[in-house]
């Protein structure tokens, strides 16, 4: 059962940044002195809750370019309830800029979220992310250092448009470049494209990983109810940010922590809305780590029990047909949740101090297009299914709403491509033996061999196949796919290659069978080949000789276990530091 919040209020003297301020010494006089540098004066700081206000802009990152004024819109609201604000910027992991790829440093920020907390003076915090990485980040470090905290999401961004049609991040940018790539779109059309797509700060505006991941943290209870939804450039986006500043003022005093909201019932909720939104397989990686640090195990067979029993019901890109705009109009994610009634958990605990039941009664759904209606579901499955067989002996998935259907039963010869350098020099090689059956393999592009498991999955298909009219293809990675992509694409197959698991052993030719309703990927090659060719196989030099490189190589544990660093999960509490 949940924890219920507290009804006594906590007094001054209990704050933890009292501890720091309050007390009649040479070392509390030294942080007055320093508090009233700034400006402040004893009653802006001494007996008031200190609100830590975690802020992932940077001009590097175009999802939050609004952040530095919702930051300033946090700071009144914690003015208004008698907190004291601090802004404290932290990593802006830039989904697009990032090389080789945010995942990398998905653990970096979670860890400097945690220590950030710890070392400073500091009651609560508001969370500020939105794009991808950001939001599971802030989470993972929130609920290690378990100080009361509130998650501000950055909301997606309008939808793009180009000649009278709207456009979405990611899903349109693959769509069109495919078209380009068959010879059908035009410079000038592709230039007016890369104009329209992303017209407003916001993070991505499809049913990406963001728009996931964010909408996951309103379910599971760590945002304001259904503020994941608001549209980035909205004014309520801005009242929705005075309002959290407001709140996590009365969180500190009434000792709201995060681990009395991230529960086991509370993940649940997140996977089942996950699958109720046709979200990204990201969720996957994302969730299991978050629940990590809560002290929850999370196996990858929870998110296939949970897939069988949820209806599909968002229609938003890459698996179906609209974009987060309409969904905020369409009654957003509280309407969706109202939706999915009895599959919810209603008793868990949020961070307005009401259950998630007591948050959606009473939500309502204004266009059935856009949120289907419980009996009439896109599908009566959810849109993730987890995959095992001698290919993925820990697993693999699949995001069966953005496949192919023609394909998800399938069995056809591997084309292997050891590494993505070796995939981008020989896949229009006019020599490569390949058809439409096809199965395309990519090694090496998982947590360690990437390393950092970049968005590589979904494989691109040759020009000449393009140009036959192919639009999509079995394709197999131990990597990981935007949210914003789609195709019969296979992911995170686990043990990744760079370990030696199974799919580092496949060769060119091999049939491999892909059941999606059998929940099977199975290499159709002899055991007594296989453990031959495990023989014979070479694990592949260390990737980074010094640094975070290698501290994360020696520490990421496997896609199916979260990517975490295995130091981080949740275990013994940490004392805070002494105040000397
Ligand atoms: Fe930031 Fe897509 S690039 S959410």
């Amino acid at each position: 059962m949940p924890s219920e919040p507290s009804a006594v209020r906590r007094h001054p003297e209990e704050l933890r940044s009292f501890r720091w301020f309050g007390p009649d010494d040479l070392r509390a006089a030294g942080h007055r002195s320093r508090a009233k540098q700034m400006g402040l004066s004893e009653e802006d700081f001494a007996g008031r809750p200190i609100i830590g206000i975690l802020n992932t802009w940077s001009e590097l990152n175009t999802c939050q370019t609004h952040f530095r004024q919702r930051a300033e819109q946090v700071k009144h609201g914690v003015w208004q309830a008698g907190g004291c604000p601090i802004e404290i910027p932290v990593l802006a992991l830039s989904e697009i800029y990032m090389k080789p790829t945010t995942m990398l440093y998905r653990n970096l920020l979670a860890m400097e979220t945690e220590e950030v907390l710890r070392a400073h003076p500091l009651d609560g915090a508001v969370l500020m992310g939105g794009c991808d990485k950001t939001t599971p980040a802030l989470l993972m470090g929130a609920l290690s250092m378990n100080l009361p905290a509130i998650y501000l999401p950055a909301g997606p961004m309008l939808r793009g448009g180009w000649r009278g049609q709207s456009l979405g991040s990611g899903s349109d940018v693959w769509k069109y470049w495919a078209e380009r790539r068959a010879g059908n779109l035009c410079d000038d059309a592709w230039r007016e494209i890369e104009d329209g797509i992303a017209r407003s700060p916001g993070h991505c505006m499809t049913m990406g990983t963001a728009s996931t991941m964010n909408s996951l943290a309103d379910a599971l209870g760590m945002t304001l109810p259904g503020a994941s939804s608001i549209p980035a450039v909205h004014s309520t986006h801005e009242r929705m940010a005075t309002a959290c500043g407001r709140r996590i003022v009365d969180m500190v005093w009434e000792d709201l922590r995060p681990r009395q909201i991230v529960t086991r019932e509370a993940i649940d909720n997140a996977i089942v809305t996950d699958m109720a939104l046709g979200g990204s397989t990201n969720a996957i990686i994302h969730l299991i780590a978050i629940a990590g640090r809560a002290g929850i195990r999370l196996d990858l067979q929870r998110f296939d029990e949970l897939s069988r029993c949820t209806p599909w019901l968002a229609n938003i890109r890459p698996s179906g047909e609209y974009l987060m705009e309409d969904f905020y109009d369409a009654g957003a994610l509280l309407g969706l949740l109202a939706q999915l009634g009895d599959l919810l958990n209603r008793n868990c605990l949020t961070v307005n101090g009401k259950t998630l039941g007591q948050n959606i009664d009473g939500a309502e759904v204004y266009n059935n297009e856009v949120i289907r209606a419980r009996d009439k579901p896109l599908s009566p499955t959810g849109g993730t299914y987890v995959l095992r067989g001698n290919l993925a002996p820990h697993g693999c998935v699949i995001k069966r709403t953005a496949a192919d259907p023609r394909l998800l039963q399938h069995t056809g010869p591997a084309v292997v491509f050891r590494d993505y350098n070796d995939m981008n020099a020989r896949l229009n090689d006019p020599a490569l033996e390949i058809t439409a059956d096809s199965v395309i393999v990519l090694q090496n592009a998982g947590p360690l061999g990437a390393p950092g498991m970049p968005e590589w999955g979904m494989l691109p298909i040759p020009d000449r196949l393009l140009k036959e009219g192919v639009r999509d293809m079995v394709r197999i990675s131990d990597a990981r796919m935007s949210g914003t992509s789609y195709g019969t694409c296979v992911l995170h197959v686990s043990p990744e290659s760079y370990q030696g698991g199974p799919i580092a052993l496949v060769r060119d030719g091999d049939l491999i069978e892909l059941d999606v309703e059998g929940r099977r990927l199975h290499l159709h090659v002899r055991d007594d080949e296989l453990a031959a060719r495990r023989d014979a196989w070479i694990a592949p030099e260390p990737l980074y000789p010094r640094g975070y490189g290698k501290m994360y190589s020696q520490h990421v544990t496997q896609a199916h276990l979260g990517c975490d660093f295995d130091f981080l999960h949740a275990g013994e509490e940490i004392a805070d530091p002494e105040i000397h």
